[in-house]
C-alpha cells in the first residue's frame, strides 16, 4: 500500500516538472545550480542543525531538481525523504528478523522505529499533498512531525539504563531529519513573503 502511494507520488512530481516551461533551457538549467546552492545556504544560516552539504549533494544529485523551482525542490526533498525512509523501514525489519543476538531493550526501540517510520511514509505523503494544494501551514506540522519521529526514533536507544544503546539507525534519522528539514525551510521561504529567488528567470 505504502509502495502504491510512493508510486502515485512519483508520478505527480514527474508531471511538476513536465509542465515547468521549456524555453531558455539552458538559462534556466544553469541558474538552477545557483537556486540549489543558495537555496541551502539561505537555510544553513537560518538554523545550526541545517547541513549545507547534505542539502546540496542530495538535491544536485538528482538531475531533474536542475530545471526546478522552488516549489520543485521542495517536493524532490520530500520524494528522497520518502525513498529514504522506506528503504529505513526495511533495515528495520531485517534487524529485527535476522539478528538474533540483539539486546532486548534494542528489540523495543528497533519495534517502536518501525512504527514511527511507518507512520512517518504516510505523514510525509500528506505533506506532499498539502504541498501541492499550496497548504504550507500544514505541510508545515507534518514534515515537523516527520523531523520529530526521526528524533524519537534515535533517542529511544539512549534512553536504556546505564550507558544507553548504540542507535543502529542514526544515519537514517539524521537523512531523514535533513531532507525533511529542506522543505520545511523551502515551505517557510515560500510563505515567508520574501522574494528571494522565486524569479529565477532574472538574467
Ligand atoms: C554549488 O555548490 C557546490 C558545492 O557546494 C559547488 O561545487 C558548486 O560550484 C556550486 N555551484 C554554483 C553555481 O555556485
Ligand atoms: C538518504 O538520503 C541521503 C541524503 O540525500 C543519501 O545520502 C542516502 O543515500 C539516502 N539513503 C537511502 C537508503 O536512500
Ligand atoms: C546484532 O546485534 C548486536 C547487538 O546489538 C550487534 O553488536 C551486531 O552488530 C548485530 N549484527 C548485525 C549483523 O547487525
Amino acid at each position: 500500500m505504502h509502495n502504491i502511494s510512493f508510486f502515485s507520488i512519483s508520478l505527480c512530481c514527474c508531471f511538476i516538472f513536465l509542465i515547468i516551461p521549456h524555453e531558455n533551457f539552458s538559462k534556466i538549467t544553469a541558474i538552477s545550480v545557483d537556486i540549489i546552492n543558495q537555496t541551502c545556504k539561505k537555510c544553513a544560516d537560518e538554523s545550526h542543525v541545517f547541513s549545507y552539504n547534505l542539502c546540496t549533494t542530495s538535491l544536485q544529485a538528482v538531475p531533474v531538481s536542475h530545471v526546478a523551482n522552488l516549489q520543485g525542490l521542495a517536493l524532490i526533498a520530500m520524494e528522497l525523504a520518502l525513498n529514504n525512509a522506506t528503504k529505513t523501514l526495511l533495515i528495520i525489519k531485517n534487524l529485527l528478523t535476522s539478528n538474533e543476538s540483539l539486546d532486548p531493550f534494542a528489540v523495543v526501540c528497533l519495534k517502536d522505529c518501525l512504527q514511527l517510520y511507518s507512520d512517518g511514509i504516510t505523514t510525509l505523503v500528506d505533506a506532499v499533498e498539502a504541498f501541492l494544494g499550496e497548504h504550507y501551514d500544514r505541510a508545515n506540522l507534518w514534515l515537523s512531525a516527520v523531523m520529530e519521529a526521526s528524533n524519537t526514533c534515535e533517542q529511544g536507544f539512549k534512553e536504556k539504563e546505564g550507558e544507553g544503546l548504540l542507535s543502529p539507525l542514526t544515519n537514517e534519522n539524521y537523512n531523514l531529519f535533513q531532507l525533511c528539514d529542506i522543505a520545511l525551510c523551502i515551505s517557510h521561504l515560500l510563505t515567508s513573503g520574501s522574494t528571494f529567488l522565486m524569479r529565477s528567470s532574472a538574467t
